[in-house]
């Protein structure tokens, strides 16, 4: 089943991905606010000894400092990026848009986390079934994401969308395969200005 139309997927920037992430950019995609919330959430949904795949990684890990995993495998686009990440035991580079199967065994991870990131991918339904498929039973995938983007590399409905209707889509990304529970939404904005905090998250089945 395809769930975004095919205009819906566009980058205004086509160009391979790889290219883009060529080179290290050490800098914070989200501020202090937003990872101290991301944080709390990990805190209160990730066990300590468990297996974490942390998609779409850098060189910032916002992992608790206080829990012990067994094993954090990290993924992304920048070799150098992730060989500064303090808290990946391994990682490997794929390019989600080209080669959307991941290279993990089934059911061997419990959490898998995608931070600020998700406005990238553009075959989203394939993606969240391998997230499925390398999840354990009970096993829990949250998706964290703010209002800011690299623009011409999100997709054309993530751009052309409200930032509420952002966590319909995500929400619709868990939908749209079997596996999942009902996903569950946490949406902080602020008035006094703070990058908004936005979170979907279900559990395997
Ligand atoms: C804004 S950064 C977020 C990094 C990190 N999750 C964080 O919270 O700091 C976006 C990340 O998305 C990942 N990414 C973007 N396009 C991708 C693609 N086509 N395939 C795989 N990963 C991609 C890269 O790892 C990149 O570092």
């Amino acid at each position: 089943m395809f769930l975004l139309k095919t205009e819906q997927r566009s980058k205004l920037d086509e160009s391979d991905d790889a290219a883009f992430y060529c080179y290290p950019r050490f800098v914070y995609h989200v501020d202090n606010g937003f990872i101290r919330k991301l944080k709390q959430l990990y805190s209160q949904k990730l066990q300590s000894d468990s297996r974490i795949l942390d998609l779409m990684s850098s060189w910032v890990s916002h992992l608790p400092e206080t829990i012990q995993f067994s094993h954090v495998e990290g993924h992304g686009m920048n070799q150098e990026e992730l060989a500064k990440n303090p808290r990946l035991d391994h990682y490997f580079i794929q390019n989600l848009n080209q080669q959307t199967s991941l290279p993990l065994e089934d059911q061997s991870f419990d959490a898998v986390l995608i931070t600020a990131s998700i406005q990238y991918i553009q075959y989203p339904e394939t993606v969240f079934r391998e997230i499925a498929r390398v999840l354990k039973p009970n096993g829990i995938a949250i998706i964290s994401f703010s209002n800011r983007m690299f623009y011409q590399k999100a997709i054309s409905v993530w751009r052309d969308s409200s930032e509420k209707a952002r966590l319909e889509i995500v929400r619709s990304y868990f939908k749209a395969i079997e596996g999942f529970g009902e996903p569950e939404i946490i949406a902080k904005t602020f008035i006094l200005g703070g990058d908004p905090f936005y979170v979907v998250m279900a559990n395997r089945l």
